[in-house]
């Protein structure tokens, strides 16, 4: 049996041992993949016990996706430009890290919106889950309105982002939230990436009533946010964070396995939850 699994803290609402249970069963394939709670202070040792008890593989998820990499011995391209890393495939003792968050939220989006090139993008938020969002945007084409309370963390994006494209600078551009009604006629797509949807009363983070039927809204969050109520209330298409959480779980598969993740099977063993 190979033992794969995640890695978090906390870790016990993660719907990843549900679906990968299913895709691994579906497959035939003798595996199990189990939530490990791991504290932050903890992390080090727990790597070090992957390794001795020859675990294969695991996904990183809050909060040790950018501390992880001070503890594999490589780092595919993307995991590095977006400083964090959500999936480590173990083979021997020797540790490979991979971000799987770009590809999973540019394959939800997508399912929405197929056709991305030259379209405008609106991103709330600049933390860590916001910089694959980016990453996958830019490599698509998508030129970005970032709106973050820090700015700092904008210019530090646009500052790591370089060695993707020369022009970065064309493609990234700060914004207040106050100013966003002036922008919104040119955007095409509003993410929301920041934690502001997860509380029970959260906040408009700019006056939602302005969103408009073209706009396509997508929440990275697992739940109807009061930003997608609103974008289907006015007629949107949207999408909440579950596409990005299927996606970034089977191409984690596909890094382990070499198999083609079944996608359907993946996607109904939660819609049940
Ligand atoms: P994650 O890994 O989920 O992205 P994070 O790195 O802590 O978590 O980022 C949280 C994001 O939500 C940040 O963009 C944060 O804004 P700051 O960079 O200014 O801190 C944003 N955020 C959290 N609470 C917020 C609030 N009440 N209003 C606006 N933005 C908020």
């Amino acid at each position: 049996t190979s033992v794969y699994g995640i890695i978090g803290y906390p870790v016990k609402h993660s719907k990843s041992p549900i679906f990968q249970t299913k895709a691994f069963e579906y497959l035939g394939i003798n595996a199990v993949y189990i939530p490990f709670e791991v504290k932050p202070e903890n992390l080090e040792s727990a790597i070090k016990g992957l390794k001795a008890l020859s675990v294969k593989g695991v996904n990183v998820t809050i909060p040790h996706k950018e501390e992880v990499i001070k503890y594999i011995n490589e780092i595919s391209q993307e995991a590095k430009i977006i400083k964090a890393v959500n999936t480590l495939k173990i083979i021997d003792g020797y540790i490979i890290g991979y971000n799987t968050d770009a590809y999973g939220f540019i394959t939800g989006l997508k399912e929405v919106e197929p056709d991305l090139s030259g379209k405008t993008a609106l991103v709330l938020g600049a933390g860590g889950a916001s910089r694959a969002v980016i990453y996958s945007l830019i490599t698509e084409g998508v030129k970005i309105y970032i709106a973050n309370r820090t700015k700092a963390k904008v210019e530090q994006i646009i500052d790591d982002f370089k060695t993707l494209t020369k022009y970065i600078t064309d493609f990234i551009q700060y914004i207040e939230f106050y100013r966003i009604e002036e922008i919104l006629k040119e955007v095409d797509i509003i993410i929301n990436t920041t934690s502001v949807g997860l509380k029970d009363e959260d906040p408009e983070l700019f006056d939602y009533s302005r969103i408009e039927k073209k706009h396509i809204v997508v929440d990275i969050i697992y739940k109807e946010t009061k930003l997608l109520k609103k974008a289907k209330e006015i007629g949107c298409k949207y999408q909440d964070g579950l596409p990005m959480l299927i996606y970034q779980g089977a191409k984690s598969f596909e890094i382990w396995t070499g198999k083609k993740a079944p996608i359907e099977i993946m996607k109904n063993s939660i819609s049940m939850y």
